[in-house]
């Protein structure tokens, strides 16, 4: 493994902090870790080298790269599945009697490779049923990872990472390929719009969400960072809406939002 200089180290991760909300500063050897097969494979015996020639290029392009190294996107279907129960026994039923334009507004923050956004919208279609005509149900999911953006616009899964869900769902959603992987089906897939989202930038939004489902991802910021994307969630929320937080994460007590049950918020 490669060595990064304690000043390079320090370059680094206050760019990717004050930039990607992302705090590094504990994390050496995870950085010199992920970074040292791109530095290697670009030529680099340096890792110092490599990494100024990532802040060296104009393009952004190598920066795209780093981040795509340094972001942690482990997730699964299904994941906290209190989160899935509590959408189709509450939120649900209070969407479909409450917006009357039948235009529901989900986000699924920092979806990584699309797993969280698949169940999102396994669960809604499973809840409206023959109900769904008329119902735009399109969920947003946004990261910064454009690796992690690109299997989850695939949809194409090993059989290993399909284990939280039921026959049923495995059945009425995904189509099983010749190499024995699975992808999600058209119509399915055709219900996300996955888009490169930096959650640190300015929310634009056209109309406010019904659920914001952001899990799993400012565990690596720091409070500040955190309390305050929070609160910008809050202000693109609308009244009634809902918050979902990771259940090893944190609301502040000063946020807005109300505590309705471990992990979930509401406006
Ligand atoms: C551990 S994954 C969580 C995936 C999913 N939400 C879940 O709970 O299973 C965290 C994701 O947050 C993304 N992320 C981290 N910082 C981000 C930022 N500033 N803007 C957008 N996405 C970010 C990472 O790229 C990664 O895919």
């Amino acid at each position: 493994m490669l060595k990064l200089s304690e000043e390079m180290f320090d370059k680094l991760t206050y760019y990717v902090r004050a930039n990607y909300g992302i705090n590094l500063e504990t994390k050496c050897t995870l950085v010199e870790g992920r970074l040292s097969q791109p530095a290697l494979a670009r030529g680099y015996r340096d890792l110092d080298e490599y990494v100024k020639a990532v802040f060296d290029d104009q393009t952004g392009v190598e920066m795209i790269s780093v981040v795509n190294r340094i972001t942690t996107n482990h997730t699964f279907f299904m994941r906290e599945p209190e989160h899935f129960k509590f959408l189709a026994n509450v939120i649900m039923p209070y969407i479909e009697s409450s917006v009357e334009d039948k235009d529901m507004r989900i986000w699924c923050a920092g979806c990584s490779t699309g797993q969280e956004a698949y169940s999102l919208a396994m669960t809604i279609n499973d809840y409206f049923g023959h109900r769904k005509g008329g119902w735009d149900t399109t969920i947003l999911a946004t990261d910064i990872n454009t690796e992690a953006l690109q299997t989850a616009k695939e949809a194409i899964y090993p059989p290993d990472a399909l284990q939280g869900l039921t026959e049923e769902r495995l059945d009425r959603y995904f189509i099983k390929l010749p190499n024995g992987s699975y992808r999600v089906c058209g119509s399915l897939r055709s219900e996300v719009c996955f888009k490169r989202f930096n959650l640190m930038e300015p929310i634009v939004y056209k109309k406010p969400f019904d659920l914001i489902s952001c899990r799993n991802v400012t565990i690596y910021f720091d409070t500040a960072t955190k309390d305050a994307l929070i609160e910008r969630f809050y202000d693109c929320t609308k009244k009634g809406g809902y918050l979902f937080i990771g259940h090893a994460e944190n609301v502040s007590r000063n946020s807005r939002y109300g505590y309705v049950q471990p992990a979930t918020y509401r406006k």
